[in-house]
């Protein structure tokens, strides 16, 4: 039996979620239908979703979101709810209406730290059921940092949901496979291309039958693993990889093979693993986010570039590859309800200009300690639009059409 976790008010907030909004979404005070194309919403988003659903059910292939981590912090968003059951008041009822928007092969990310982490994954497996979860992932924030008492918070992490789990295509690292580091690894070769050595005995193997067999060397003599160790292929398999050139010998004095009298052996056996093979099949994407690229300090930088200063806006190379992992293309739609700076549709917009977007971002003023390093913008959804126009002009290629966005307002 699954688990719940239970709070004051959980009941009115789940019902929240089916409760639609007494306004609509305007232009200019002129009614606009949202149903395809790239929009900035301002207004909250809970409406804004019940407004959105008749159109958008089972339509979106990836929401990110990155919602106040609720640190009890006035940033430059609020970031103080009452306490957790007012947050989780406030997560509740947009995270069922995520979930009908998501196509079946769909998937939501949310960015969280520590605070509300543990609290966030009860419900979300609630919504979305536990069996949806993806495995979640550490973000390295920062890479020097002394704050904390006993540690030093350097990492959040990205929740993962699939809309259902055995329709969501598989996972493809899109920056690893095309990273020169990564290419280097592949440093031999032959006439069917670079390939890496990789020892067909691993010490670490947990003994299983038919994979302790002699194996024959160049030179007639032959190799096996140490007693009550194993190679990582059945024999069968051995033989026939080695049929198609998958298989290596190199002569070492330090070989962990046992030889036909029981000692070192002069040969190591290798499989060949070919970099266009491992390619074609793609790269898992690993749970650690370590990349520079996705540091707050690289989030923050893009900005500053740009005019803008939005503490704890996300990398735009996180969003990114997380849309990048898992495929998405032209015509899809990407949400984001949380949008601050405007950071989904700068990343998508780089992504590919064919990917459809929606943001949401309610028209928080901007505390004035902020105003300074900012363009002349009252809201944070002015900055939003302030951001995507830039990016939209950064981005402007002549030879293609230009990248289209327009706003409504729910109200
Ligand atoms: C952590 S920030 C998101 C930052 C964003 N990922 C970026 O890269 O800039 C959370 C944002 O959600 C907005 N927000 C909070 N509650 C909201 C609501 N009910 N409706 C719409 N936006 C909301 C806040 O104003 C804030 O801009």
């Amino acid at each position: 039996m699954t688990v719940q976790l239970s709070w004051l008010g959980k009941d009115a907030a789940i019902t929240m979620a089916s409760i639609p909004g007494a306004g609509c979404l305007n232009t200019h005070g002129h009614p606009v239908t949202v149903d395809g194309g790239n929009w900035i919403i301002e207004g909250d988003n809970l409406p804004v979703l019940q407004a959105l659903r008749p159109t958008y059910q089972n339509r979106v292939r990836l929401i990110y979101i990155d919602p106040p981590y609720n640190t009890g912090q006035q940033l430059i968003y609020n970031d103080r709810h009452s306490g957790r059951a007012d947050w989780l008041n406030m997560m509740m009822p947009r995270l069922i209406l995520a979930k009908e928007m998501l196509r079946d092969d769909g998937a939501i990310f949310i960015s969280i730290s520590d605070d509300e982490r543990a609290a966030l994954e009860w419900v979300c497996d609630e919504v979305f059921g536990e069996t949806n979860a993806l495995p979640s992932c550490v973000r390295v924030t920062k890479r020097t940092s002394n704050k904390g008492k006993h540690f030093s918070p350097s990492h959040d992490v990205v929740l993962g949901y699939a809309k259902d789990l055995r329709q969501l295509s598989e996972f493809k690292d899109p920056l690893t496979q095309n990273s020169p580091e990564y290419r280097r690894l592949f440093r031999y070769s032959d006439a069917k291309g670079a390939y890496n050595r990789v020892a067909l005995y691993m010490p670490s193997l947990d003994t299983r039958p038919n994979q302790r067999y002699w194996i024959t060397c160049p030179d007639g003599s032959r190799v096996i693993p140490p007693e009550g160790k194993i190679f990582r292929w059945t024999e069968p398999t051995f033989l026939d990889k080695q049929g198609l050139g998958y298989v290596e010998f190199i002569q070492t004095n330090r070989s962990p093979l046992w030889d036909d009298a029981g000692g070192p052996a002069k040969w190591n056996v290798y499989t060949k693993l070919y970099l266009e093979e491992r390619l074609e099949k793609g790269l898992r994407p690993t749970t650690v986010l370590s990349d520079n690229r996705f540091t707050n300090a690289s989030g923050s930088k893009e900005l500053i570039k740009m005019g803008i200063r939005f503490p704890f806006s996300k990398p735009r190379a996180l969003i990114q590859y997380l849309a990048a992992m898992m495929g998405v293309a032209s015509g899809d739609v990407v949400m984001d309800f949380f949008a601050g700076s405007g950071t989904t549709a700068h990343a998508m917009m780089s992504l590919n200009p064919l990917i459809e977007w929606i943001l949401v971002q309610n028209s928080e003023p901007i505390p004035r300690r902020y105003l300074v390093g900012n363009p002349q913008v009252e809201t944070i959804a002015d900055l939003c639009r302030y951001r995507v126009n830039l990016a939209c002009e950064g981005l402007q290629d002549p030879l293609r059409d230009p990248i289209i966005w327009r706003e409504a307002i729910y109200g």
